[in-house]
């Protein structure tokens, strides 16, 4: 496969949340052409078994594969932390980018006392991937974790603001924030959708850390790196790659993406 700095970016996601992800990466790499495979048939997966997640992670990244992407991002916290391997073996030696990572490291380089929050779904807490990755990069940090699971349908119906959805919050957040955190990490791709409200709730002190901003800065990093950054000076829209397309799928894009829908294909998964 001969890859080039036109070749694409992969991005994948258990569903629409990972087009946070593709609007920060358009932020800051707007030449970059980006394939993006959402499984909206499968989602969620952050309520599924290990291996049922690592079967999807194998067929998304296979998907994305056959577009002969220059760098797969994956743009779930969940399959990140359960099958990032999975996702480096059947890329073949194409770089891979998570959304972890990325996001637990930003936090361990902001965190000013070494305390910090992570929300994510229940199957990336209970992985304890996210304390694992932070203290490999610093023994010190202490790392406090919450499953939210009612924010993605919360996200989803657009409830930014809503008083529900600010009371559920509460119940999510206050005993992270009793235990003094200085950084909080929006470990599911779904979150930024709240980042507001969640913001509002930690306070000014707590600082919020969107995975989905972090891996954008990481891949513009490894292009460069690797002489990958495509130089041209036109935007093209993503092409989106969806396995159902929901009912609400068009103001549900809006909601994610914040524009226009880009051309949309539904694939079989
Ligand atoms: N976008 C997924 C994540 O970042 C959450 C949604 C799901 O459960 O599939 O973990």
């Amino acid at each position: 496969m001969t890859l080039s700095a036109s070749s694409p970016v992969g991005i994948f996601d258990s569903g629409i949340g990972g087009l946070t992800v593709v609007k920060a990466i358009q932020a800051l790499l707007p030449s970059e052409r980006i394939i993006y495979f959402g499984d909206t048939a499968r989602v969620p997966y952050g309520s599924k078994s290990q291996v049922t997640i690592r079967k999807y992670a194998q067929d998304d990244t296979g998907i994305l594969m056959k577009y002969q992407p220059k760098l797969i991002i994956v743009a779930c916290n969940t399959v990140s932390a359960l099958a990032l391997d999975v996702v480096k073996r059947a890329g073949h030696g194409i770089p891979v980018l998570g959304v972890l990572e990325a996001g637990a490291e930003l936090a361990v380089e902001n965190s000013r006392n070494n305390q910090v929050g992570v929300i994510g779904t229940r199957a990336t807490v209970l992985s304890n991937a996210y304390p694992l990755a932070m203290n490999a990069l610093n023994p010190e940090v202490e790392v406090f974790s919450a499953a939210c699971p009612l924010f993605v349908p919360l996200a989803e119906e657009g409830f930014i603001d809503h008083p529900a959805a600010e009371m559920i919050a509460r119940e999510y957040l206050l005993p992270l924030l009793d235990h003094g955190i200085d950084t909080l990490v929006l470990g599911c791709t779904h979150y930024p959708i709240l980042r507001k409200m969640i913001a509002e709730i930690a306070g000014q002190e707590v600082r919020i850390i969107d995975s989905a901003e972090a891996v954008a800065l990481k891949s513009k990093e490894m292009l460069a790196g690797n002489g990958m950054l495509n130089g041209s000076q036109c935007h093209v829209f993503p092409h989106l790659l969806v396995s159902d397309l929901p009912q609400k799928f068009k103001s549900l894009c809006e909601l994610f993406l914040g524009k226009d829908i880009p051309d949309v294909e539904l694939i079989e998964v």
